[in-house]
C-alpha cells in the first residue's frame, strides 16, 4: 500500500509496516514529480481521502479548502479514468447541505422526504457564496459530479462515499497539545473537559448530527473491497441510522461519560455555554447544516453492511483514548 500526505501524526503507528509506504508530499506535488502516476499505474484501487475538512478552516482559508478537495484531486481522477483503475472517492454527507425542511419551518420535520438523505433522490442544497461554510461541501459536490460524469461517459470504475461524522481515537488534534487552531466538535469538547473549561455550543447546539464509529466505517470499506462489482458505479451514505443527536445533547453526554472515565465527578458541573457562529469561527460567514438523517439502504442492500455501534459506546471509547493520552492524571489523584 502506498500513501501520500504531508502529515503523518495520526498514522505514526503504521509507518514501520512492511506493506505500507508513505510519501511525505501533497497530492499535487506527487502529480508534478510523477510519483502519483507511478503509484496509480501499480494500484488495483485508489482511495482519495485528501481534504482540508475542518469547519474552522472553511472560515479562515476557503480557497485552500476548495483547492484540496477539488483542484488537487482532478489529476488523480483523470489518471484513474485513463488507466481504468477503480477510484474510491471520499466525499461527505455535507454535500446534502441544509435540509429542505429547514426552509419551510412551519412544516417542522413532519415529512421525511424533506429531510431524510437518500443518495439517489435528495437534492443538494448549498447556502449563499458569501457564507464560506459551503466552500467545502460545494467543492466535494463538484468533484462527485466530475467522477460520476467520467463513469457515465468513459465507464471509469468509481465508488463515492458520503461519511456521517466518523468518531474514534486519533480523529483530531487537541489544541495546545498536538496542534493549533480549532478542531472539529468532538475534540473541542474533549479539550474543554481536559482543561476544566466551559463547553461551547455554537448557535445553541441545536444542529443534529449522526455519529458513526470509525470501526463501522472501516467495516463498510472492507465490504466494498469484498464486493467490488456491487460497489462500483455507486454512491454510498455511510453512517449509523439510529445515532442521531443534537450538538447540545452531545456536549451533555460527553461531559457525563468523561466524568465517569476520569473518576472525576466535578466534570459534571462544567458549564455548557452558548456562543454565536461569528464569535466562535470569526467573520468568515458561518452557517450550519441543520440535520443529517441517513438513509443507508443502498449500503445495506448492495454491500450487506449496516452500522452496529451505538453512541455511548463510541463516545466512551473515544473519550477514554483522549483521556489516557492527554489528561493530567496526577491532578485527579491529588484531589
Ligand atoms: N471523518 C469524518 O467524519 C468525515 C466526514 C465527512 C467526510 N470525510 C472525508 O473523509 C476524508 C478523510 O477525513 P478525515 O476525518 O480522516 O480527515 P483528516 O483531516 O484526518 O485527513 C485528511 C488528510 O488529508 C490530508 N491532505 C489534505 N490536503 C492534501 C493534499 N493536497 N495532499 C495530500 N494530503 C492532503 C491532510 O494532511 C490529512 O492528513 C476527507 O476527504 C473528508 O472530507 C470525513
Amino acid at each position: 500500500m502506498v500513501g501520500f500526505d504531508l502529515e503523518a501524526g495520526k498514522i505514526e503507528h503504521l509507518l514501520g509496516h512492511d506493506n505500507f509506504t508513505l510519501h511525505r508530499k501533497s497530492i499535487d506535488e506527487a502529480v508534478a514529480d510523477g510519483s502519483m502516476q507511478e503509484a496509480v499505474a501499480w494500484a488495483d484501487v485508489v482511495v482519495n481521502l485528501a481534504a482540508i475538512c475542518n469547519p474552522y478552516e472553511y472560515a479562515i482559508r476557503p480557497s485552500a479548502v476548495i483547492k484540496s478537495s477539488l483542484f488537487d484531486a482532478l489529476p488523480i481522477v483523470d489518471l484513474c479514468c485513463e488507466l481504468n483503475t477503480w477510484l474510491i472517492q471520499f466525499s461527505t454527507c455535507e454535500v446534502y447541505g441544509r435540509t429542505v425542511s429547514s426552509y419551510v419551518p412551519e412544516e417542522g420535520y413532519s415529512d421525511p422526504d424533506l429531510y431524510v438523505q437518500s443518495e439517489s433522490r435528495t437534492p443538494l442544497v448549498m447556502g449563499p457564496v458569501s457564507k464560506q461554510r459551503w466552500c467545502y461541501a460545494s467543492a466535494k459536490q463538484t468533484l462527485e459530479r466530475y467522477v460520476y460524469a467520467l463513469g457515465f461517459e468513459r465507464q471509469m470504475p468509481f465508488t463515492i462515499i458520503r461519511p456521517y461524522n466518523f468518531f474514534g481515537p486519533r480523529m483530531d488534534f487537541i489544541p495546545g497539545r498536538d496542534g493549533t487552531g480549532i478542531p472539529r466538535v468532538l475534540a473541542c469538547f474533549i479539550t474543554a473537559l481536559l482543561d476544566d473549561e466551559p463547553l461551547l455550543l455554537v448557535d445553541g447546539g441545536t444542529a443534529r448530527r449522526t455519529i458513526t464509529s470509525i470501526h463501522d466505517a472501516i467495516d463498510a470499506m472492507m465490504a466494498m473491497f469484498d464486493r467490488p462489482h456491487a460497489a462500483t458505479g455507486q454512491i454510498f451514505n455511510i453512517g449509523a441510522d439510529g445515532n442521531e443527536l443534537t450538538i447540545s445533547e452531545l456536549a451533555h453526554r460527553m461531559r457525563e461519560i468523561y466524568a465517569d472515565v476520569s473518576c472525576d465527578p466535578r466534570k459534571r458541573n462544567l458549564p455548557i455555554l452558548n456562543v454565536t457562529g461569528e464569535e466562535f469561527y470569526g467573520k468568515g460567514g458561518y452557517e450550519d447544516c441543520d440535520r443529517r438523517v441517513i438513509d443507508s439502504t443502498n449500503a445495506t442492500s448492495l454491500l450487506g453492511w449496516s452500522a452496529k455501534i451505538g453512541i455511548d459506546e463510541i463516545l466512551r471509547e473515544t473519550i477514554s483514548y483522549y483521556y489516557e493520552i492527554y489528561a493530567d492524571k496526577t491532578a485527579v489523584a491529588t484531589r
